[in-house]
């Protein structure tokens, strides 16, 4: 299975996106925090930046809406340049309703589930998802410490033949990358660990032959 990397830039420089995306330019798709403040205890960054960003870089946009009305803002992070439109299994909305919103807008859907949620939430969507986030942390904040005991669900969906990529999400760093690889994930968001070093393509490169194994 191909192993993706997907740097997170909420670890980026704000001031300087146009440059902090040239410096992940190996990576296999962006990944794109955006928080409201009320489904998470922190607010990012929303469709108008999406938009933005999209004009100056051409790898796969991986948006992950840490928003409680997913099927409200649907459509201005499809309109903004989105290839990914990634939502919580908790959020507000209906996860049925809102696949069918998401695949309407031409968009690939994926569903994310907390580190405290049963993976089951996602078992009757499995063949409209592109793709499942497991979260390896609770959504909010980078920098926080891998969550090693959530890796039973990514073995659990593997086991039941899901074939899709199983994305984890929350401290992927070049020993932990390799514990969630072995448990049957196949695309790995990093942030602090990708953007706090001297060479980020260089640690895109790590990250991807320690997946690889
Ligand atoms: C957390 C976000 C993550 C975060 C990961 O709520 O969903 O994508 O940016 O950051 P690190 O890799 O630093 O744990
Ligand atoms: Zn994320």
């Amino acid at each position: 299975m191909d192993m993706k990397i997907a740097p997170s830039i909420l670890a980026s420089d704000y001031a300087n996106l146009e440059s902090e995306l040239k410096r992940i330019s190996s990576s296999d798709m962006i990944h794109v925090d955006v928080m409201d403040g009320h489904f998470v205890p922190n607010i990012s960054i929303g469709a108008p930046v999406v938009a933005a960003i999209k004009k100056v870089c051409n790898i796969p946009f991986d948006v992950h809406l840490m928003i409680s009305e997913p099927l409200k803002y649907a459509e201005d992070f499809a309109k903004a340049g989105a290839d990914i439109i990634c939502f919580h299994a908790e959020s507000d909305n209906g996860i049925g309703e809102t696949i069918e919103k998401i695949l309407s807008l031409g968009k690939k859907a994926a569903v994310a589930v907390k580190p405290n949620t049963e993976i089951d939430v996602v078992f009757p969507y499995l063949d409209k998802l592109s793709m499942v986030l497991v979260m390896t942390v609770e959504p909010g904040f980078g920098g926080q410490s891998f969550m090693e005991h959530v890796m039973p669900k990514i073995e659990k969906l593997r086991e039941m033949g899901y074939s899709g990529d199983i994305e984890v999400d929350g401290g992927i760093d070049p020993a932990t990358i390799k514990i969630a690889a072995k448990a049957g994930a196949n695309v790995f968001v990093a942030g602090s660990a990708v953007f706090k070093t001297a060479v980020p393509n260089d640690t895109i490169e790590l990250l991807r032959n320690n997946a690889e194994g």
